[in-house]
């Protein structure tokens, strides 16, 4: 029989890594859509030096896309891939070992301290509208304390930073913020700055409010968006 949880990692997988089985391999989640082409392009065309990717899981999806487009970049940049999960990440290595133009790190993007509480995520839920309002509160917040737990054992806690004096740079060109469904706010926070953000689930907490400051600053023009590409996309770029 086959279970609520795995009937909604099937139906909306990212919405559901929360729940369960940070350690379970997820399939992939940006394939086969505008959002997986725009990478692609992105990546083989950017004059860039350092990519970061947030959220790498196995490295099938996004991370197919980011591989593919820096190998054709006459620019020749470096993909640094995070994922916190020990079971993907390992999947994610053991795919990209050997690619020199690919470092992997098995970190958490930003510390657990930085987590939303749980009535600031609720709060969230009643003023806006998105596809997290498709879950139960108690099941969101579930979400939540299993992100909080996990990111509080993780070797490093503050990967963003952790990378960024690993190869002494104030920013990374080119960033995709698409972790936790609770961080992305300080994510977005580290690497403020970049030439490219690239927003993955703009219609859910992780993004939504990220969108909006970036909509607002005049630092930033929107290149492309699609709210009906799964839970939405987004891409910036710094004028
Ligand atoms: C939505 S999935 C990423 C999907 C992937 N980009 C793709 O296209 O298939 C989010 C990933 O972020 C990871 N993650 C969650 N919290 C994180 C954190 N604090 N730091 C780094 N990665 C995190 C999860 O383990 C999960 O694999």
């Amino acid at each position: 029989m086959v279970s609520l949880r795995s009937l909604l990692r099937i139906l909306r997988p990212d919405l559901t890594k929360g729940i369960s089985g940070i350690e379970s391999i997820i399939p992939p989640e940006i394939k086969g859509d505008e959002f997986y082409a725009a990478i692609l392009e992105l990546a083989s065309t950017v004059e860039a030096r350092h990519i970061l990717e947030i959220g790498s899981s196995s490295g099938q999806g996004s991370t197919d896309a980011f591989v593919r487009g820096i190998a054709r970049n006459p620019a020749r940049p470096q993909l640094h891939c995070m994922e916190i999960s020990k079971t993907r990440f390992a999947a994610l290595r053991d795919h990209h070992a050997g690619n020199p133009q690919v470092k992997v790190y098995n970190a958490s993007s930003v510390p657990a301290a930085e987590l939303p509480s749980a009535d600031q995520v609720a709060q969230f839920y009643r003023d806006q509208t998105t596809k997290l309002n498709d879950y139960p509160l108690e099941q969101v917040l579930g979400w939540l304390e299993a992100d909080r737990a996990y990111m509080s054992d993780a070797v490093i806690p503050d990967g963003i930073r952790h990378i960024l004096t690993q190869i002494g740079v104030a920013s990374f060109d080119l960033v995709l913020i698409d972790g936790s469904e609770f961080t992305g706010e300080p994510e977005l926070e580290r690497v403020y700055g970049a030439a490219w953000i690239l927003l993955d689930d703009v219609n859910a907490h992780k993004n939504f409010r990220n969108y909006h400051r970036l909509r607002q600053d005049p630092a930033y023009r929107l290149v492309r968006e699609d709210w009906q590409v799964r839970n939405g996309f987004a891409i910036f770029q710094r004028v």
